[in-house]
């Protein structure tokens, strides 16, 4: 495993990670499994996981590192992470990014996960109901009172990452180390013209979500929606990728996978990681095989031909 900096923060994740969406706790609601898929993780390298209050209201958390500290994994070998801002009730103040909020949400993360601090806590969306000092000065107070190590951002505009750096560098608060948006060979355009540079210049790291378009970079789409997968699982929720065009694409990168020796998922997670400035792309996985298979692309690097071929496919030119 190749360990990568959070920007120019001193923090080192690994450069496959492992999130709990829609997964652990949710549609993988039996322990030992997440515990078997965790134990691959750990076993990889990974030291990144990926949570939110939100993950199947609090299970989530619950059951990833109910699964790592039935591991025994020591604490300082992890970077756990958590984040906040979706609604947890119908109650007015149980969502969003004000003071309140965010400082009563690390404490319920902390308790559901049975842990002192985490390593990041993200702001999970933009909140543009709280005035930018508010949730700057929560976060940044949450980092000073040791129940986060960093703080980061989620979904963020490039000019919301750079207000927020300004702000907390003329008022001496802390700043966001992380931003974490979608990005994978099907959604791409926003990382790379907007948010890359955007990072690059505050110093962030990003950690990217859903580099497997939910799975369907994997071809397990090809021939319709296998049983049990997401797309046959949550309906809607595959609209946004499974176009023709979209289709056609994937089927032409398995050539592509093929002559490499790479199986398609290694191919879309080693094209993520050719961009410098991510630090780690965030998979998900409902079984052990799909994990190994995500962990082969550890020590891969695509030769620029393969890129070039790539783009051709994805854009219909090498521009
Ligand atoms: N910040 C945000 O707003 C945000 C939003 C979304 C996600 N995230 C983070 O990103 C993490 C990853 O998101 P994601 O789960 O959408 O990532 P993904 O890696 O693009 O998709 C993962 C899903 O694809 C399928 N899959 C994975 N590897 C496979 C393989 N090798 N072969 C066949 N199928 C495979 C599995 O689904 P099935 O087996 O069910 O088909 C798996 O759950 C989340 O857990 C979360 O931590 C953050």
């Amino acid at each position: 495993m190749i360990y990568r900096k959070l920007g120019r923060s001193g923090l080192k994740v690994s450069q496959v990670s492992l999130g709990a969406w829609t997964t652990y706790g949710g549609s993988v609601q039996d322990q030992q499994l997440v515990r078997d898929i965790v134990a691959k993780a750990v076993e990889g390298g990974i030291n990144f996981f990926d949570n939110a209050d939100i993950y199947a209201r609090g299970e989530g958390e619950r059951f990833m590192t109910a699964a790592l500290h039935d591991l025994d994994v020591p604490r300082h070998h992890l970077v756990l992470s958590s984040k906040v801002f979706w609604p947890m009730s119908d109650d007015v103040n149980d969502r969003g990014l004000s003071r309140k909020h965010v400082l009563e949400s690390i404490d319920m993360t902390l308790e559901r996960m049975q842990v002192d601090y985490v390593d990041l806590y993200f702001a999970h969306r933009y909140d543009p109901e709280v005035p930018m000092e508010e949730i700057v000065e929560a976060f940044s107070d949450v980092v000073r009172s040791g129940r986060a190590l960093y703080w980061g951002t989620s979904e963020w505009s490039a000019a919301q990452i750079a207000e927020a750096h300004a702000l907390a560098r003329a008022s001496g608060m802390v700043a966001p180390v992380v931003e974490q948006p979608q990005y994978s060979m099907l959604y791409r355009e926003r990382v790379e013209q907007q948010i890359l540079p955007a990072t690059t210049a505050a110093g962030m790291g990003v950690v990217a979500w859903s580099p497997l378009a939910m799975g369907m970079l994997t071809g397990k789409y090809d021939e319709g929606l296998p049983e049990g997968s997401r797309f046959a699982q949550n309906e809607g929720m595959g609209e946004r990728y499974m176009t023709e065009a979209n289709k056609e694409r994937v089927r032409a990168l398995k050539a592509v996978a093929d002559d490499l020796g790479l199986t398609r998922a290694q191919l879309a997670l080693a094209w993520v990681l050719r961009q410098e400035g991510v630090s780690s792309v965030i998979t998900g996985a409902t079984r052990v095989n799909q994990l190994e298979d995500n962990l082969g692309v550890a020590d891969v690097t695509l030769p620029a031909d393969a890129i070039e071929r790539i783009e051709t496919i994805l854009t219909g030119s090498a521009d």
